[in-house]
């Protein structure tokens, strides 16, 4: 059986291959120093920062103490810079003496509350404890050189080969659109012509960057494989990042917007789904009703149900304010699922879902079931699109409702194609044979679809007629990584 699983293995699989590229250029220069051996067993062994206390401060600090957001003017992601301190101008460690240390005296819980993590839950006395012994044992960075963050603002990464692209979005006022990178989202001028600016932040792969309904802001999901999810909200005038919200130990998937702006959404790979408040940068919603991955996300027209979608193969309605999973909307009658589902975006003005999977027939269902749920029934099914070649990773609806766009996968080759809602009819269908399509969007006017997946370009569709108005890297490709001085 084929499932949604294949599909997204294979995604992750195709980045790898890029990325793998990336890496052995960009480590060039420090890739002869070798990580050292450790050191043979005597008495309790040593703190290591890379296995026992990076982790942590991953977890806990690095979301407002790094190059794109630097609180209190302290990086932690770099070792001078963790050690040297922020505004106050105090070293913040000062190693072989915790007690000496600032960064110490922000974590030491005293009447059950600490300085620091600013805003939440202190660390573990466990926690505390190591990262005292590991100060007074030195504090080294042991971290390989490949693990060491490359990449910020200032040093942005340099592609020897073009990355696979999993997510467009254009700017709702129609200027920008925005690409996933490497470690990256790029905002490109809506026509292709010249790239406006580049976010640089910690995650290594970006599964989907979104803008806000009042198009200032960019949520962005990704993170570092296997080893920490995370979220990112950027101010997009300002090329700042806002928030970087970290959850769990692998990439965040389908990031959405509620339309009152105030809440963001995502899908996590632990089968959860959850979302954050803007205000306030905490988490308000949670649910773990999936039994697999949740791939994508959507909120209702008033914000107040979300909408999941998984390679469980179900889409689910869930009650933002009571958290509780309300129904299936997908029919849940046994041999009725077809593959995992990997899309699902709302139509702008009803709370009708469009949906799209491993079966490769995009669907519009009812969010609210009118009738009482029949076994055998699939009564909140509205219109069913005849299937594209391959499984559908991406589907939108036009910003006036009327059509439908969806970008397919099968043997190396993508595939776009409009639909009509009201009769379902093909309005568009054009085919990229270099590579699959993963992501697909409408521009503001309707006019222009862009889409992109596996080659790393960006193709712009004449949404009517399907012929290919420019197809465009939306970084620079193939340039010799500079040598390191
Ligand atoms: C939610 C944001 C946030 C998180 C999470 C956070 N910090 Fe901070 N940190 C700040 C801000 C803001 C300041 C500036 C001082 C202030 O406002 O309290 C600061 C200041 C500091 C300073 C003083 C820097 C200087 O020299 O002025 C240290 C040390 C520090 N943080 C350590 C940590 C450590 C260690 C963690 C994780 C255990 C952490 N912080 C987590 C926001 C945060």
């Amino acid at each position: 059986m084929v499932t949604g699983g294949g599909l997204t293995r294979m995604k992750r699989y195709l980045s790898v291959i890029g990325l793998s590229l990336l890496t052995f250029a960009a480590i060039g220069d420090g890739g002869s120093r070798s990580v050292r051996a450790a050191d043979p067993p005597a008495g309790p062994a040593n703190v290591s920062y890379f296995r026992d206390i990076r982790p942590i401060f991953q977890a806990q600090c690095h979301g407002c103490h790094q190059p794109a957001k630097s609180s209190g003017g302290y990086v932690m992601t770099v070792a001078d810079a963790m050690r040297k301190g922020g505004e106050s101008g105090t070293p913040a460690i000062v190693p072989g003496q915790p007690d000496k240390s600032e960064l110490m005296a922000q974590i030491v819980v005293t009447n059950g509350q600490a300085l620091m993590p600013k805003g939440k839950p202190a660390l573990t006395a466990p926690q505390i404890e190591l990262v005292k012994r590991w100060i007074a044992e030195g504090a080294n960075d042991d971290s390989p050189a490949s693990a060491r963050p490359q990449f910020d603002m200032q040093r942005p990464p340099v592609y020897s080969a073009a990355p696979v692209l999993t997510s467009v979005d254009f700017s709702p006022d129609g200027q920008f659109l925005a690409v996933s990178g490497y470690h990256e989202v790029l905002i490109a001028k809506a026509d292709g012509s010249e790239l406006a600016a580049r976010l640089v932040g910690l995650s290594e792969r970006i599964e989907s960057a979104k803008f806000s309904p009042d198009g200032k802001r960019l949520a962005v999901s990704g993170g570092s494989p296997g080893r920490l999810g995370e979220l990112q909200i950027w101010d997009v005038a300002e090329k700042k990042l806002g928030l970087s919200y970290t959850v769990g130990y692998d990439t965040l998937y389908g990031a959405s917007w509620s339309p009152n702006g105030k809440f963001v959404a995502f899908g996590c790979p632990d089968n959860t789904v959850r979302a954050i408040e803007l205000e306030t940068g905490k988490q308000v919603f949670f649910n773990g009703a999936h039994n697999d991955w949740v791939l994508d996300t959507t909120f209702s027209v008033n914000s107040d149900h979300v909408i999941t979608v998984s390679r469980d193969m179900s889409t689910k309605l869930i009650d933002f304010g009571t958290q509780r999973f309300i129904d299936n909307i997908t029919s849940i009658t046994p041999g009725a699922l077809k593959g995992g589902l990997n899309s699902v975006d709302r139509h702008p003005t009803k709370d009708e879902l469009l949906v799209g999977g491993a079966d490769g027939a995009p669907k519009i269902f009812k969010m609210v079931r009118d009738k009482a749920r029949q076994i055998g029934d699939n009564s909140n099914l509205i219109r069913e699109f005849p299937a594209l070649p391959g499984r559908v990773y991406c589907v939108a609806f036009s910003r006036d409702g009327q059509r439908i766009a969806a970008v397919s996968s099968l043997d190396g080759k993508g595939e776009v194609r409009v639909y009509s809602v009201t009769d379902g009819a093909q309005v568009m269908r054009a085919e990229v044979p270099s590579g699959g399509l993963f992501t697909v969007a409408f521009s503001a006017d309707g006019k222009t679809l862009a889409c992109a997946g596996f080659d790393g370009q960006v193709r712009l569709v004449d949404a009517a007629s399907g012929q290919i108005v420019k197809a465009f890297f939306p970084v620079p490709v193939g340039q010799p990584v500079a040598a390191a001085k």
